[in-house]
Parts: C-alpha cells; structure tokens; sequence
C-alpha cells in the first residue's frame, strides 16, 4: 500500500490523507452516481475522519470526469437500501471539522445535495451544479430544498430546483450557492480552501443553520402559474415550489422532514417511473441487441445532403450543428438559393434570440458548400436524400450517386414512407444503404428513425446510429414497413380522429382531449402547422391502397378542395386571424363535418373525451403491439423512443407501450374489444401479441 493510503472504504470510495486534511475521493464510472456503495463508503469515510484526531479537515471529491452526477437511477425502481442519502447529508453538515467540496464536471441532484451539506464549495471554471431532480418526476430529497434557499434565496431556488436547469459555476458563485471558483485545478484549490478553514479557526458555515429570508407570496404563485405553462401536467414542480415555500417560513429540521416525506411520495409516483423511463430509454435505445458494442463504425468526416427543400435544409444544418462540412446538391439553382437562404435565415433568427453569436453563424455557413453538380458529392463519407417523395425521383437520384460516391460511402435516404430495400437496388451496393429518417424540422426534432434493409451491413447501422448520436439526436433503429414505427402508428390515430369527428366530435374537442393528455398540440391543431396539402397528397398516392368495402374517411379531401391547407393559407380546420398562429373553431368547418356525417348516413352522438383518448391511443398501441411481433421494432422502449421524441408523445406517460402498461393490458385489450364489437373488425382486431401478453398477465415491457 502506498504511503498515506487508507485501505479503501469502499471499491468506489477511498481516502487520502495529505497531512491533516483527509481527502474522500469517489470513484464511480461514468458519472459517480450515488448508488448504494458510494452513500456507504462516503458515510463511512467521514465518519472516520470525523473520529481521527488527526484529520482536522475534509475534502470530498470525484475521479474521472464529473463530481457526483446524482442518485443512481438505475437503483430508483428497486427497494431502497440503506444508508440514505439524508445520513450521508446530515453526517456531513453536523462534522465539526470543515469539510470542503471539490466540484468538477457536474455536480448535480443529490451530487449537489451532498455539495450543499459541505461547509464550504469550490468549483472549476467550467463546473456546473444543479438539482435537475424535477425532470424525473422527483425533487431534491436530502435537503436540497432547504439548504438552497437559505444560501441564495427563494427566489433564485425556485429557479433551479423547478426549472431543474444546472447553472455555471460563475452565475452560482455570484448566487452563494458555490463559495470559489478555483484558479487551477479544483482539488489543490479545496486542499488550500481547508488550510485557510483550519487556520483561521472561524465558525464553520452550514447552510442549515441560515435563515432563508421571507419571500413575497407571488414569487410562489409566478411560479406556480409558469409551471402551470412549462411543466403542464406535472406533479413534481409543485411540490418543489411548496418545498421552496416551507423553507421561508420552517426551521430546518421540519423543512427536511416535510422534504424528505414528499420526496418518498414523488419517488413512487408513476409520473416519476415514466421520466425514469424516458432518461434511462434515451441511452438505452442506442444499445441495440443486434449491434454489439464491438461492431466496426466508418469514419464520417465529411457529408452530403442531396435535396434543398424543408427537410433537405433541416439535414444539413443538423450536420453543420455538429461541426461536420456538409455539401448540398439540388438540380434546381433557384431552389438551391432558397435553400440556402432559409439556412441563414433559421441561423440568423438563433443569433437574433441571443443563442448564437455571428461568428458562429460564419462558421456554420463555411461548413455547408452548395452545389448542382453532383460530382461535388465524391468526397463525402456519408449522404443523405431527401428529394421527392416518389419511387421514379429516388431512383434517379440513387442510380447518380451509385457513380459519384466513393466506395464505402454510406448511402442513406430520408424517405418517410417508401421502401429502402427497393431504394437499395437502384445503386450496386444494398449493403451501404440505409433509412435515415429525420422529423421536421430537422434541425429541431430530436428524432432519426434509422431504417435497416434485410442487406444492410452492421457497420452501415451502427455508424448511422452513431452519428445520430453525434447530431444530438436520438436515433431509434427500425425495420422496414410501410411508414416504419413512427408514421406507421400515426396513421391509426389520425384515421380515428377522423372517424371521431364523422361520429359527433369536432376538431377542437378531439384536440383538446389529446392536448389533456399531455401532447403539446392535438392533431388537427398539428394538421393546420404543417400543411394539410402533405397529408392530402399522401392520401392521392395512396389511394389505390384502399380496399373496397372498409371504412375511409374522406373529410380531409373536403376541406383541403375548400382551398384550406392550414395556417399558411390562413385557414385548414382552424381559422386564423392574419399573422396569428393561434386555432379558432370555424362553423364553416362544423357545418361541413355535419353535414358529411348526414351524407355519410351517419348519426352524430356525444362523445365522451375518454373514447377519444381510448380511440387515439389504444388503436397505436394495438399497432404497435403488431410491430413488435414483427421485429419491426425490436424493444418496447425503441417504439417509445420514436414517439416521445417524434411525435410529442409526453414524457411522464412515457410512451404508448409504457403507458400501455401502466393502464394495464387487460384494461386495454378489455377496450379494444368493445371497439371491435362497436366499431367492428377492420380497425380494431386485437394484436395476438397483446392477447397473449394480457392473458399471461404481463405488460410489454415484463413480458418481452
Ligand atoms: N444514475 C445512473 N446512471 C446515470 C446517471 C444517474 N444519475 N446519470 C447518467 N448515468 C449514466 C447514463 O445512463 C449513461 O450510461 P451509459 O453510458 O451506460 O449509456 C452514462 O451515465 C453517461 O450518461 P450520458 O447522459 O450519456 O453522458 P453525458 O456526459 O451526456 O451527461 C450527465 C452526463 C450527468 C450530465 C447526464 O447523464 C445527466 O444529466 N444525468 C442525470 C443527472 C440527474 O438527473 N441527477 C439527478 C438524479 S435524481
């Protein structure tokens, strides 16, 4: 053993003594998260410490690349185990030596907790620190509620622990919720921080034993209401901002029991689940099964982007966003300037809103070169098509970058409905092609559905997956069918909002119901947005697909002959005043879904807004369930994924599967049931895989 070394307390917790200051290091790859082992080692450590006479002061830090990240996740569905982090806190707080945090990376949720126990914290520069509890459904536990604020204040603890956004070191040493930032390194810093603390023998600074001044009541009720706004639906802001209220107005000791009950409450809650779900699905769904870790990757230095319309433009920003040169081909000069002017424009608009300087605006522009030649795409490692959506338009641009692209170029194409296995063929090499299906706008929407042929190779996979991951997406792989995942399940709900709106509702209420639910908008609100001329034309390509003798509604066809395409033409089943976004019902519309339903020979009734959730959901689901079976998807969470950062699924229900299991199968399967009796058997045959799981009494995510 070396010199100076204890004998770990822990595998991931060890201390080193320099001279009289014992310095607890955690050692918890990746991010140091507080699993049971490290709550243990740390209570250990400072215990000891505490007892050794010739310990006189304490510095907590962290190895690799983060202090404390927060509670383990992982450990949050499982019986809890003890120590709790409260004893870690309160064990901290009460040592009468002082005891200094280290922070580096991010310190964050009870990481940061254990930070505020500390009685005195210094941070690198580029150090962040926040309690981001908030995001999954929880608030901070071990009195981070009541140790903030009476460091900075109600008013700026309202701020972090609701908003849950972690602040830079700099804006929280101007706060009081850091005490330095250190000049080098941070654990040479907190080593001198305790020198000073032990030679000038001043009373130690706990923030428990501060008063947190009163605050006006409406600071509480401000947030209340922008909660109301931001987090609509959620439980946890609220109890956070009542958390933030009781430490103006309670001692510490009641302030912490309050926390710590409401906390418990919080942790069981199925909101929180589901956000657990969401975090812990975002990585997960990068770890396919069918691609091992050690599955080679190709090198993309370099893109190309065939297409200069909406989505063409959204894909090459994504590739200049992640500092990839990215060269756009469109046959068409003068789309080829539109294109390019939209680019700047979208940028221009970042830099106007004070999130982007103009130099970075420069340097973004520098990496995407134009072009309308497709020679200019021969040194690209990767590209992308987004042209017309048709088969005849894919095949020539495929055949022209079959006899430009190097070999090894990844070949991938953003088509939303066709077949890329058909696509593949047009070119000599199936194995480099692959789906690659971005969301409008494509800058914006986190989603890539990354779309394998029964051809493409392993490496053409995991590099599209990688870099999906290196644009700041999430990508979700998937197999071959008509409208993938995503669309695929899109295309039940949106049928059975129309037949909704055949059978008695309107468009606001359907949307309304959807909205209740917790979607950011309803999906005739999302029709008018985008243009309801995309879904119009799909229907016309599609309609040799209909089969004779099943239901189909055709009221979208109405409105769109009326000359409605939505908000760009001012009106599509909304109206809109002029330069304004927001939907007003339009009898023109009422009188026209009536008066469809009476030709259609169909009897309006009431219906109730749960039918509609039922309906709009229970059919995707049932879908879903189908592309399971199939493989199509190969997890539960993969279709999730799709829907929670495609299509605004809300996060704290988690997704169509996972909600699916928290109403229960039975119930759902129960429902779809009664559809089919009601509805009949076209639309609503209950998925085998849903029977089965239901009679076994598993949910997807259990019985997969
Ligand atoms: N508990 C358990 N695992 C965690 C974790 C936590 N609190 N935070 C992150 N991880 C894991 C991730 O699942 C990921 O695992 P993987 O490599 O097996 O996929 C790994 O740590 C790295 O996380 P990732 O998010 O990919 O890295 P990053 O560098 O982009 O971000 C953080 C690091 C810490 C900023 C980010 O992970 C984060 O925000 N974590 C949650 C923090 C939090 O909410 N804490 C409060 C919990 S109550």
């Amino acid at each position: 053993m070396i010199a100076g070394m204890h004998p770990p307390i822990s595998s991931v917790v060890a201390t080193k003594r320099e001279r009289d200051v014992a310095v607890v290091a955690v050692n918890n790859s990746p991010v140091n998260a507080l699993s049971q082992a490290v709550r243990a080692g740390l209570l250990a450590a400072v215990q000891e410490a505490a007892a050794d006479a010739s310990v006189r002061a304490i510095v907590i830090r962290c190895l690799g690349r983060t202090f404390i990240a927060g509670a383990d996740i992982s450990e949050f569905g499982q019986p809890p185990q003890a120590p709790h982090l409260p004893e870690v806190t309160e064990a901290i707080d009460n040592c009468s030596k002082p005891v200094i945090a280290a922070i580096h990376g991010t310190a964050l949720g009870g990481g940061f907790e254990i930070a505020l126990a500390c009685h005195y914290r210094v941070a690198a520069s580029d150090a962040k620190v926040g309690l981001p509890e908030v995001k999954l459904g929880l608030m901070p536990g071990s009195g981070g509620t009541q140790r903030l604020p009476r460091l900075i204040g109600a008013q700026r603890a309202l701020q972090m622990i609701v908003g849950g956004e972690p602040v830079p070191a700099p804006q929280a040493l101007e706060w009081g919720a850091i005490d330095e930032i250190a000049a080098g390194e941070v654990s040479a810093a907190a080593l001198d921080a305790a020198r000073r603390l032990i030679s000038s023998g001043t009373l130690l600074r706990r923030a428990s034993q501060l008063t947190c001044g009163s605050a006006p009541a409406e600071i509480f009720a401000e947030a209340e209401l922008t909660a109301a706004n931001k987090q609509r639906g959620l439980i946890a802001p609220l109890r956070c901002i009542e958390m933030v209220r009781i430490a103006t107005t309670t001692d510490f000791a009641e302030g912490t029991q309050k926390e710590r009950a409401a906390f418990l409450i919080l942790r069981q809650s199925p909101q929180a689940a589901a956000l657990r779900h969401a975090f812990l699905g975002e990585r997960m769904v990068a770890k396919h099964p069918s691609l091992p870790a050690e599955t080679p990757v190709r090198e993309v230095r370099a893109a190309g982007v065939i297409g200069a319309g909406t989505m063409g433009t959204g894909i090459a920003m994504c590739f200049a966003n992640a500092g990839l040169p990215v060269t756009l081909v469109e046959s068409d000069s003068q789309a080829l300037e539109r294109g390019v002017g939209t680019i700047r424009r979208n940028w221009a608009s970042s830099v106007a809103r004070g999130r982007m300087t103009e130099a970075e605006l420069a340097r973004r522009m520098d990496l995407i070169q134009p072009s309308l030649d497709y020679d200019a795409l021969s040194g690209a490692d990767l590209l992308v098509e987004a042209a017309f959506e048709d088969l005849s338009v894919k095949k020539q641009v495929f055949e022209k970058i079959d006899q430009v692209a190097r070999v090894g170029t990844i070949l991938a194409t953003n088509t939303s409905y066709l077949d890329v296995g058909e696509i593949a063929h047009f070119t000599r090499r199936p194995k480099d092609v692959v789906g690659m299906h971005f969301f409008s706008p494509a800058h914006v929407m986190k989603l890539v559905e990354v779309v394998r042929t029964p051809e493409t190779a392993p490496d053409v996979l995991a590099t599209a997956m990688q870099l999906g991951k290196r644009l700041g997406k999430v990508a979700v792989l998937v197999g071959g069918c008509d409208g993938f995942v995503g669309n695929r399940m899109l295309a039940q709900r949106t049928r059975e909002a129309y037949f909704l709106l055949e059978e008695g509702a309107l468009p606001e209420q359907v949307d309304r119901a959807l909205y209740e639910f917790g979607f950011p908008m309803g999906p005739f609100a999302v029709g008018d947005l985008s243009g309801l001329d995309i879904g119009w034309r799909n229907r016309k390509a599609r309609a040799h697909l209909r089969k004779p003798g099943v239901r189909d509604s055709n009221l979208l066809d109405k409105v769109c002959e009326m000359g409605r395409r939505g908000q760009k033409t001012g009106a599509g089943w909304y109206r809109y005043e002029a330069g304004s976004r927001t939907p007003i019902p339009d009898p023109v519309i009422e009188q026209l879904i009536v008066e469809h339903s009476r030709q259609a020979g169909i009897e309006r009734r009431v219906i109730a807004d749960q039918e509609i959730v039922e309906r709009c959901l229970y059919s995707m689901i049932n879908e879903g369930a189908k592309i399971l079976a199939e493989g199509v998807a190969a997890r539960p969470l993969d279709v999730d994924m799709v829907w929670l950062h495609g299509y605004g699924f809300p996060a704290h229900m988690g997704g169509p599967m996972f909600y699916a299991d928290q109403v229960g199968l039975d119930r759902v399967l129960k429902q779809i049931q009664l559809f089919k009796e009601c509805l009949g058997t076209d639309f609503w045959t209950p998925a085998p895989l849903l029977e089965q799981l239901a009679s076994d009494g598993k949910g997807f995510y259990s019985g997969m």
